[in-house]
């Protein structure tokens, strides 16, 4: 039976992280949504917000995410990066995707990876989704707020036909029972110890280092319909894409609404 998430549980099995404040809410619109309020006023950084249930998650590219009750984590957590860290911002946006597989791993022994720029799979489904959102006051950096949403248990894995890459569950493949609260106590302790090191090239080593599809021949299609294919070569040091096309000319993709896949040996129209 997987623990019941309430302010009063969260409180306890947290104490030992610097969460300045949790908001725990048993039915949210999105945990992003209220995090952006938030930031903008006088949250401080890893400010919690954690949702049992939300009416409008959302995910990337305006898609819908579904989170379900008792089997999955939904939660935002704040950032305030500083004034160098502000020209990097992307960089936080992987730093969610990384900590959910060095979680995985270092918990339950599985193998993670992550598909660019910051879902995480399992045997090549996905397990995980990460939406990074910031928040301005006019040209001033308020917040930003790293929305995680992980299928845990079997219950969370929305059905195949409302997919566009398939899905699983972290239990699903780590052989032993996924408490909820243990995992959300150590995916907050990796994010937290990702923080610190996210302007050193380290950062971006352990990154490279779990990326999906290395190597391999893939399509990158933005929302206008427009498509990228090549063989991925790994990420810059901002967090873009590297792909090599038919000609062995390498080209950088910055993060932002672009989707990947595993691909065919096509032409670029991008
Ligand atoms: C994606 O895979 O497209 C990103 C999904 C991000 C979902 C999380 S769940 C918590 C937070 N609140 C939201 O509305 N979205 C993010």
């Amino acid at each position: 039976m997987t623990a019941i998430l309430s302010k009063e549980s969260l409180a306890n099995t947290l104490q030992h992280l610097p969460i300045p404040q949790i908001h725990y809410y048993d039915e949210i619109d999105s945990t992003n949504e209220q995090a952006l309020k938030l930031a903008s006023d006088l949250a401080e950084e890893y400010t919690l917000l954690i949702a049992e249930r939300q009416t409008a998650g959302r995910g990337r590219m305006g898609r819908r995410w579904v989170t379900t009750e008792g089997s999955s984590l939904a939660f935002t957590i704040i950032f305030k990066p500083n004034k160098q860290e502000i020209g990097k911002l992307s960089l936080f946006s992987l730093l969610g995707g990384l900590a959910v597989c060095r979680t995985i791993q270092s918990k339950y022994g599985a193998d993670a990876q992550v598909k660019w720029p910051n879902d995480v799979l399992m045997d090549s489904k996905k397990t995980a989704g990460i939406l990074a959102e910031t928040c301005w006051q006019g040209e001033k950096l308020t917040g930003l707020v790293l929305g995680i949403g992980i299928n845990l248990l079997p219950g969370s894995v929305p059905p195949a036909d409302e997919l566009l890459f398939p899905a699983t569950c972290v239990q699903a493949h780590c052989g032993q029972q996924v408490e909820r609260l243990e995992f959300l106590s150590a995916v907050l302790g990796q994010i937290i110890e990702l923080r610190n090191m996210i302007m050193k090239p380290a950062f971006m080593q352990e990154y490279t280092s779990r990326l999906a599809f290395i190597g391999q021949q893939v399509q990158l299609s933005a929302r206008s319909g427009k498509t990228a294919n090549g063989i991925l070569v790994g990420v810059d040091n901002e967090g873009q894409l590297i792909l090599k096309n038919e000609a062995g000319k390498q080209k950088s993709y910055p993060i932002g609404d672009l989707h990947l896949r595993p691909g065919t040996n096509q032409s670029n129209n991008t």
